[in-house]
């Protein structure tokens, strides 16, 4: 296993948003995490990189544990956290490149200033992983002048340029039109290929049930049930997933 949550609660003053959420996930596994609005998936896959901190139980990443029993958040935890972060990459439905930076210095930018990582080095790798997702030719440009896609896999490479054992993604598809959002996918299977650990919130039932190993369906802010795609998708056991599925599908 490289990341484990065990029993994971959180709540936002009275709402009580996840109820005991557990998962683990293996080295090289592609899980896509589906659900109703509002049920809790961008909170837990928060949860999972420490974004968001929660309330109680643990979050094992490729050995970094926290573990928490309600209460404040300490300066240990916060610690922990980033230990953990460092092995987390995390892509955002709204891309989140800086506007003032290139391509390629939106992605050498945390390499240098929290890696530390010499210039010619940043670069070279920089260099390598924008030719992986397919742009290294507007390596120079700014986001604003790239389309919706290209900024996604931009998105993708800097959080790779980090060099993250795990890569979460929460509805990184969901701003894109179907062609250039495929762009996207690609490069998504493409690290799954090379044996990259990836969790995803989608709401594209297609790329869940085709690229997946697991399908994860919450609901409530709890994990109703999980299994590969071909079950879940398909002949899933919980009458809630049967009637997500037929509304989505
Ligand atoms: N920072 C916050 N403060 C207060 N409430 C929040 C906060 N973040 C999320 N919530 C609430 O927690 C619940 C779960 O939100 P969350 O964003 O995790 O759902 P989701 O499953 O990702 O939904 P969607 O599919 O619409 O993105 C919602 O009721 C939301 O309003
Ligand atoms: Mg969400």
């Amino acid at each position: 296993m490289v990341l484990e949550a065990e029993h994971i609660a959180k709540r936002f003053g009275e709402v009580e948003v996840l109820r005991g959420v557990s998962l683990r996930v293996r080295r090289g596994d592609l899980v896509s995490i589906i659900g109703p609005s509002g049920c809790g998936k961008s909170t837990f896959l928060r949860c999972l990189n420490c974004l968001e901190l929660p309330d109680r139980g643990s979050v094992t990443a490729m050995g970094v544990r926290i573990e928490r029993a309600g209460g404040r958040w300490t300066r240990v935890d916060e610690h922990i956290a980033h230990r953990l972060r460092a092995h987390v990459g995390m892509v955002f439905q709204s891309f989140n490149l800086f506007a003032h930076l290139s391509v390629l210095d939106n992605i050498l930018l945390a390499p240098r200033v929290v890696k530390g990582e010499p210039a010619h080095t940043a670069r070279t790798q920089a260099m390598t992983l924008l030719e992986k997702v397919g742009l290294a030719d507007v390596a120079q440009r700014y986001p604003a002048s790239l389309s919706g896609g290209q900024q996604q896999r931009a998105a993708i490479a800097r959080a790779l340029a980090m060099r993250p054992e795990i890569m979460l993604y929460d509805e990184p598809t969901s701003a894109l039109d179907p062609l250039v959002a495929e762009e996207v996918l690609e490069v998504m299977r493409t690290l799954d290929a090379e044996g990259m650990t990836q969790i995803v919130v989608t709401h594209d039932m297609r790329f869940a049930q085709l690229a997946s190993d697991t399908v994860i369906y919450m609901d409530g802010g709890r994990i109703i049930e999980a299994g590969p795609p071909d079950l879940l998708c398909v002949n899933p056991s919980d009458e809630r997933t049967r009637r997500f599925l037929r509304t989505v599908l």
